[in-house]
């Protein structure tokens, strides 16, 4: 399967950091766990493009795949759960998903709203890259060979998600299937910016609100305790009352 499915230049370049990523196993089980909610979600939205869809081979299409993606999150659900059965309890930690994502399948992409063609070029391009991924996450875990073998099982199926897009796209796409990749990986450029944009503006959030609690608020705590000082302590003796011969 690794001469069929490559993975991206970029993700063998940081092969020691994904290897770092998945050699901690509470960190694998955990990634398995969420791998599995990713692949339930696709294949959810996959059944409904088999809803939409008017094109019967489609249907029949989407349908197998939304049965793979579904087949997928029980088997990283059930070695997820085998993981953390073998290993003592531990807090949840760092995940690095922005790193080592899963499936990304239809993401934030509204069924609904998009034609075949272009469900097609997006899926095709999510496919692929999850294929890529999933094909370096196997390289990577050579000491956890029941994991890799999961890995080995869904990466059968992504090259056929991926192949079967490519095929339908040049099948449907009136006016070749160039012209919609194109404006799919534009839309997943897009996205992809939007989501480190919101991590940034998570990280540089808690940052400011760090410095407030630290920097700013400390003098005005110490002024108020300086000024409470001052006062002399007890109750305050009542102002007299003024007699009543004027209006102020
Ligand atoms: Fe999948
Ligand atoms: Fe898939």
């Amino acid at each position: 399967m690794d001469e069929v499915v490559r993975p991206s230049a970029v993700d063998r370049a940081l092969r020691p950091l994904h290897a770092w990523v998945w050699r901690d196993p509470h960190r694998r089980a955990r990634k398995l766990l969420r791998f599995a909610e990713t692949e339930a979600d696709g294949g959810r939205d996959l059944s409904r493009a088999a809803e939409l869809t008017r094109d019967p081979l489609l249907r029949r299409l989407y349908l197998r795949h939304a049965e793979d993606e579904l087949r997928h999150a029980s088997l990283f659900l059930a070695r997820g759960r085998a993981l953390l059965r073998a290993l003592p309890r531990r807090r949840s930690g760092f995940e690095a998903n922005w790193l080592a994502p899963g499936e990304r399948g239809l993401d934030d992409l509204r069924v609904g709203d998009e034609g075949d063609e272009s469900l097609l070029a997006f899926l095709h391009l999510s496919e692929k890259a999850a294929a890529g991924r999933f094909a370096l996450y196997r390289q990577v875990l050579t000491n956890d060979p029941a994991t890799r073998a999961v890995f080995d099982e869904v990466l059968h199926d992504e090259a056929f998600h991926m192949s079967y897009t490519h095929t339908q796209l040049s099948r449907m796409a009136t006016r070749g299937s160039r012209g919609r990749l194109w404006r799919a990986r534009i839309g997943r450029l897009w996205k992809a910016y939007l989501r480190v944009a919101a991590a940034l503006a998570s990280v540089l959030g808690t940052l400011l609100l760090r410095v407030q609690y630290f920097v700013v608020l400390p003098p005005f705590a110490l002024l108020a305790r300086r000024a409470a000082k001052r006062e002399p302590p007890g109750f305050m003796p009542a102002r007299q009352p003024s007699p009543l011969t004027s209006l102020y």
